[in-house]
């Protein structure tokens, strides 16, 4: 049986994706899925989405390994296949693996740049972006074990559970 907070919880909880590419080593999977759990959200690769279902979904986040400072190319592609839905809201993350004192919010917002003009084209609006490290061990990084070995760690996973809430609350603003 329903409680009472719980049937409150199912009326103001809007329905969300989230959309997750991640190969080099599951990094942003698991940021995906942290914040998957806090929204109630289902989680789909960009090749399991259908572009005309999407508008059942209320929020819809975005979210990739960063390579060559952009999202991946599959994403990429998913954004360009998006049918036009005027205001739909969207929310983006990433995990990089540069080094810590490169990656300021500057840093991720331009590595996301791509991808929000993107979705801004699609009449998108973007209400928040999140980004952290990520274990990086691509290219002559491999030979030293890479760098942010660890990372996502718990404490980035409460960051994206922290973030996750505060997309509730704006995408229930005004409803
Ligand atoms: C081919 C490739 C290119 C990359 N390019 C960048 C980059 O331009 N900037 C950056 O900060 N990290 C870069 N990285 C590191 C990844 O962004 C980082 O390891 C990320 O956490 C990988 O996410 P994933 O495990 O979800 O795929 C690159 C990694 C790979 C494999």
């Amino acid at each position: 049986m329903e409680t009472t907070s719980t049937m409150q919880d199912s009326m103001t909880r809007k329905k969300a994706l989230v959309v997750v590419f991640s190969y080099h080593h599951n990094n942003t999977e698991k940021i995906a899925r942290a914040i998957a759990g806090v929204l109630g959200a289902e989680l789909q690769t960009p090749e399991e989405v259908h572009p005309e279902k999407l508008r059942e979904y209320d929020l819809i986040g975005f979210g990739s390994g960063i390579y060559s400072a952009t999202f991946g190319a599959p994403l990429l592609a998913l954004a360009d296949r998006l049918s036009f839905d005027a205001g739909k809201k969207a929310f983006l993350f990433s995990t990089y693996g540069a080094p810590g004192f490169i990656a300021d919010k500057k840093f991720i917002e331009d590595n996301h740049r791509q991808m929000r003009e993107k979705l801004n084209l699609k009449g998108y609006q973007v209400i928040g972006e999140f980004g952290c490290a990520g274990w990086n061990t691509n290219s002559f990084l491999k030979y030293f074990g890479g760098i942010n070995k660890g990372r996502p760690d718990e404490n980035d996973l409460k960051d994206a559970e922290t973030f996750a809430r505060t997309l509730t609350e704006k995408n229930n603003e005004g409803k």
